[in-house]
């Protein structure tokens, strides 16, 4: 008699277009009922159940003093959740006093430009791009340099002869976003040693923000950019969270990590530690279920994922050739330009008119791109489906 292995439960997770917009989140209540909203990058999705049960077991003992966990700050279980979860998942080993946990990582983008540079300094930054990181460079007063994403074909690329010319005495910071918000690129090793090699060549601090690094496709491998060496460690602030991978936005938890201990140290020069508060309790319980208990979900949501950019790549290949896009390496987001539509409206606008559908509008992520929109397609199957019908049928009511 063969022994039969108990199976797992199966994870549900995808909610009814009904439950969804009974939540009060900003996703579901921004446009009036009948618009399909595909923006901001929250999932449709209900949380995994170790972090609903970290959340409780505060929530039913109305435990909201003053935290202790394991005889420490709440703040330091999270910085080893976040080490240990970097070393067996990357192979990089990082020191827990080198993470800072703090709110959120927009906080996070903005503390190191106000440490590492000063007034009109210049920041490199990748377009489009996460539009908080443009806010970041312009209202700190320094300049912001562009560098674009260049289309070759087949992804987007880093543009190393565009960088190069970029570059002045006066530049200080390289923020990099890996896997890239909007393009979905998950930038190669090669790619990311030719970006070190620049940094140390021009002394450039990076600011890797690294958010969506859970949420990669088979067949590419996000690399920490501060696992690349101790020389690319030494100049890099690295940003991450749990709130993309496992849905938790609305709690507030992020961190920084420093490359290293002088890094941490030239940072609290200009930042002090009680400048960058600490995570809420429910913030930092929730991530640390998340970091440490939250895989069989995760692996779950990518499973779907996949299967929903495949189905966006080939319903928009098939029934809407005028878009052109690159189906994402990673990130439940995909950019789509929509300029062959000839539309004299922003693409936002015309699909939130002409398809009743809220993407996010491509010019906030760069102004040269209101023909472009980006669709998070992080939601379940029949609402996915009912936003590619309208979506397609819009492009065929413009096609020429
Ligand atoms: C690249 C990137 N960085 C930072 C954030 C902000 O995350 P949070 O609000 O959880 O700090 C986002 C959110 O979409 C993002 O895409």
């Amino acid at each position: 008699m063969t022994a039969t292995m108990p199976q797992p439960e199966p994870i549900h997770f995808e909610l009814s277009e009904t439950a969804l917009r009974a939540r009060r989140n900003a996703k579901w209540n921004q446009y009036e009922p009948g618009v399909l909203p595909a923006f901001v990058a929250d999932m449709d999705f209900a949380v995994a159940a170790p972090i609903q049960l970290a959340i409780e077991k505060i929530v039913h003992a109305g435990d909201y003093g003053y935290p202790m966990r394991d005889g420490q700050k709440p703040d330091r279980s999270v910085s080893i959740a976040f080490s240990a979860r970097m070393k067996s998942r990357y192979g990089w080993e990082l020191s827990p006093d080198l993470v800072l946990p703090l709110a959120d990582l927009v906080q996070g983008t903005y503390a190191p430009i106000l440490a590492f540079s000063d007034p009109g300094d210049g920041i490199v930054l990748q377009v489009p791009n996460y539009p908080p990181f443009r806010d970041a460079i312009t209202t700190t007063e320094r300049r912001l340099l562009p560098l674009a994403m260049r289309d070759n074909g087949s992804r987007h690329v880093v543009d190393m002869d565009e960088l190069e010319k970029l570059v002045d005495a006066r530049t200080r910071i390289f923020i990099l976003c890996n896997p890239q918000n909007p393009t979905g690129r998950v930038f190669t090793r090669d790619e990311l040693t030719a970006l070190s090699h620049f940094a140390e060549a021009h002394d450039l601090i990076v600011i890797s923000d690294e958010i969506h690094s859970d949420l990669v496709y088979p067949g590419h491998e996000h690399i920490p950019f501060a696992s690349l060496s101790a020389e690319a460690a030494a100049r890099t602030i690295t940003l991450n969270s749990a709130t993309k991978s496992f849905n938790i936005p609305g709690l507030r938890c992020a961190v920084i990590a420093f490359g290293n201990a002088a890094l941490r140290e030239r940072f609290h020069k200009r930042i002090p530690l009680r400048l960058t508060g600490s995570a809420n309790v429910v913030g930092a319980d929730a991530t640390i279920a998340a970091w440490t208990e939250g895989q069989p979900w995760l692996d779950a949501v990518l499973a779907h994922l996949l299967k929903a950019r495949n189905r966006v790549t080939e319903v928009l290949s098939k029934e809407a050739p005028q878009i052109r896009f690159h189906a994402p390496e990673a990130t439940y987001l995909t950019w789509l330009d929509c300029s062959r539509l000839e539309l004299s409206a922003s693409a936002f606008q015309y699909f939130l008119n002409a398809a009743k559908i809220g993407f996010s509008a491509g010019e906030t992520f760069d102004p040269a791109c209101p023909q472009f929109v980006r669709f998070n397609f992080a939601t379940s199957m029949p609402i996915l489906d009912e936003m590619l019908d309208r979506f397609v049928t819009a492009t065929r009511r413009n096609a020429r």
